[in-house]
């Protein structure tokens, strides 16, 4: 995959979730080069794909149950949908899906990954998904004010989407580590997750990072969301600033509860 690392790298650290629109329609250059991205990146990952659309996610977010996924007023939404024939189906629409959502933030366009509170049923009635398909997740595309409204600030506040674990609680070091591999983790550790659990953990060895999730506490919990999705989005980060500092590499991917090994080349 053609990685815009220093433009992705950025976003990495621009994005946050965000859940109240502000109705404006998409431009439809914006509206085409999202369809573009979404081409560029389908095919890079069998097992995942995204559908972006451009059309109002409304009826795909009411009557969901819960309080914490409100989404009001975005104009179009993307869908991230897997292959579960695949055994590496999550991480590859968590790693695939953040690629989405990264070049989304670059071109100035808010996001908001949603795994629970959605309705896949109403999805499916707006695109063709298979028998051997599900959709993992959503997110709204759209604008936002700069300001947050009072329900954002409480939603994200319900599951401390600001805050991050310090590093030292999510890696696991023998000896000193390279400048990329440091990058890399802390890129790894600003990924988005579901209820910002935050389940990875990064063990370093022989230039690589191995990814994997924190098996005590459960491979799902009861958001019902897998983390190895989660681990996907950071996986994702993790390459992006290899790249950046110059480090090319490659995932393998391992059995629970690891996720997966990158190996600088
Ligand atoms: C896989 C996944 C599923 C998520 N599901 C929801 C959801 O159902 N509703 C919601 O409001 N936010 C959802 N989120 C957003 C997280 O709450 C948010 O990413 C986290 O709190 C960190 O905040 P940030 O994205 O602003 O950095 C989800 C995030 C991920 C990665």
């Amino acid at each position: 995959m053609n990685i815009p690392a220093e433009r992705w790298y950025q976003a990495v650290f621009q994005r946050h979730s965000r859940r109240q629109f502000n109705k404006k329609a998409l431009p439809e250059n914006i509206v085409n080069d999202l369809l573009l991205i979404q081409e560029e990146l389908n095919g890079h990952l069998p097992g995942s794909r995204i559908v972006f659309k451009n059309q109002d996610p409304d009826a795909i977010f009411s009557g969901a149950i819960g309080s914490y996924g409100k989404i009001k007023d975005a104009p179009t939404y993307a869908a991230f949908i897997g292959d579960m024939r695949d055994p590496n189906v999550q991480e590859k629409v968590g790693y695939l899906g953040e690629c989405f959502i990264l070049e989304a933030t670059a071109m100035g366009l808010a996001t908001c990954w949603v795994g629970g509170f959605f309705r896949p049923e109403i999805v499916a009635e707006q695109i063709k998904i298979e028998s051997y398909e599900k959709v993992l997740s959503v997110t709204p595309v759209g604008f936002t004010d700069s300001s947050y409204s009072l329900t954002e600030k409480m939603m994200s506040g319900m599951v401390g989407s600001k805050k991050r674990k310090p590093l030292t609680e999510l890696y696991v070091s023998e000896a000193e580590y390279p400048v990329w591999v440091q990058s890399a983790l802390e890129a790894g550790r600003l990924a988005p997750s579901a209820v910002n659990r935050q389940p990875w953990r990064f063990f370093i060895e022989n230039n690589s990072i191995k990814v994997t999730t924190d098996a005590e506490k459960g491979i799902a919990d009861k958001s019902n969301i897998s983390k190895r999705l989660d681990c996907g989005i950071a996986m994702a980060h993790i390459e992006i600033a290899a790249l950046k500092n110059g480090v090319i590499g490659q995932w393998q991917y391992l059995l629970n509860p690891d996720v997966a090994i990158f190996k600088a080349k």
